[in-house]
């Protein structure tokens, strides 16, 4: 068969991560895929910039939205983040383009994921997001491919790491918000507008995409109730600890009788249970499954190489010509309507 070609749109860590992964197992992707991948073209806002990586060998467009009009592209991959402006314009334009699109983008993807999903139907293509969600954790296709046969009951995590970071790190070390806060700021772990992380927007964003995979809806992000971090105390942390609990920043979604409920909040969760262990930077979902019970994922919810993985898995699944449709039915949900503030670009 005709190799899969790709055009990478942002070679920031996780675009660079993506072509690593590319170059250092070429075979071994060939033969998951059933067919060669390779990288075609690639884009990046600054050229000049050393990463560590021999890019020679593809060619550089200016805009990215070139990349979609391309034929020698198959797959747009997007890997510029931010919820507007030039990831929305190339996504859109690569489906009308009849091209196939990957990307990680949970900010863009919780707000406009629907029509995003309908435009690629239209065409017969699609577009795949596993590293939208919890970064290397495989939680959905988990949930569409592995616990296909079971009606989903419950699907609910800690899915931000910089905030478990900040709640471990501040009960540990017995230290205040705003110490632990400037901390994670000064080692890189906030996303350039802070409240996405602290407010529990970023994790509702996720919620939100999970959701609708579990339950077979549409992404209704406007859903959520979303209450941060900011105003957990030390004092409320060490009070749960001398009952036995921990505070996570946990996100529930689940259908009730009334419809989707989808909740973002600080909770008090058992320390010996998985949830309570969870520390520093790392994500956790929990799925519970009418036929299976409950499933555990753990792992790295961010950086380079765990995101990529999850943007491989959709490459390698596109290459096998798999073309699932993505989000399904519209629902009733619960919760007090969010204002539709998301990423900042
Ligand atoms: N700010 C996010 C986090 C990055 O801390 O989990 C990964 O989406």
């Amino acid at each position: 068969p005709a190799p899969l070609r790709l055009g990478i749109a942002g070679l920031g860590t996780v675009g660079i991560g993506v072509v690593k992964i590319l170059q250092n197992h070429p075979d071994l992707i060939a033969l998951r895929s059933g067919r060669r991948v390779q990288i075609t073209a690639i884009c990046a806002r600054d050229r000049t910039r050393n990463r560590d990586a021999d890019l020679s060998r593809y060619a550089w467009v200016d805009q990215a939205r070139d990349l979609a009009l391309r034929d020698d592209v198959d797959v747009v991959v997007e890997l510029i983040g931010g919820d507007e402006g030039p990831a929305r314009e190339l996504i859109e334009l690569a489906l009308d383009q009849g091209k196939d699109v990957v990307t990680a983008n949970k900010a863009l993807l919780a707000v406009h994921g629907q029509a995003l999903a309908t435009r690629a139907e239209a065409q017969g293509r699609t577009i795949r997001f596993e590293a939208a969600v919890a970064g290397g954790i495989p939680v959905i296709k988990t949930m569409t491919e592995s616990l296909a046969g079971n009606r989903i009951k419950r699907v609910m995590g800690v899915m931000n790491g910089t905030c478990n970071y900040i709640l471990t790190r501040m009960q540990s070390a017995g230290l205040p918000y705003e110490t632990v806060f400037e901390e994670a700021r000064r080692l890189g772990y906030l996303e350039a507008d802070p409240t996405l992380d602290v407010g529990g927007i970023d994790a509702s964003h996720k919620l939100a995409i999970l959701a609708s995979i579990a339950f077979g809806t549409q992404v209704a992000f406007e859903g959520v109730e979303i209450e941060g971090i900011e105003r957990v105390s030390i004092d409320d942390i060490s009070r749960a600890a001398d009952m036995g609990y921990r505070i996570k920043l946990l996100g529930v979604a689940q259908m009730t009788g009334r419809g989707l409920e989808q909740r973002m909040s600080p909770c008090l969760v058992p320390c010996d249970s998985p949830l309570g262990q969870l520390e520093g930077g790392t994500n956790m979902v929990v799925i519970e499954g009418d036929a299976v019970g409950q499933i555990v994922l753990r792992g790295a919810g961010a950086g380079e190489g765990p995101t990529a993985s999850a943007v491989l898995s959709d490459i390698v699944e596109l290459a096998r010509g798999v073309r699932m449709p993505v989000f399904g039915q519209p629902a009733t949900t619960l919760g007090t309507p969010q204002p539709a503030r998301t990423a900042v670009p």
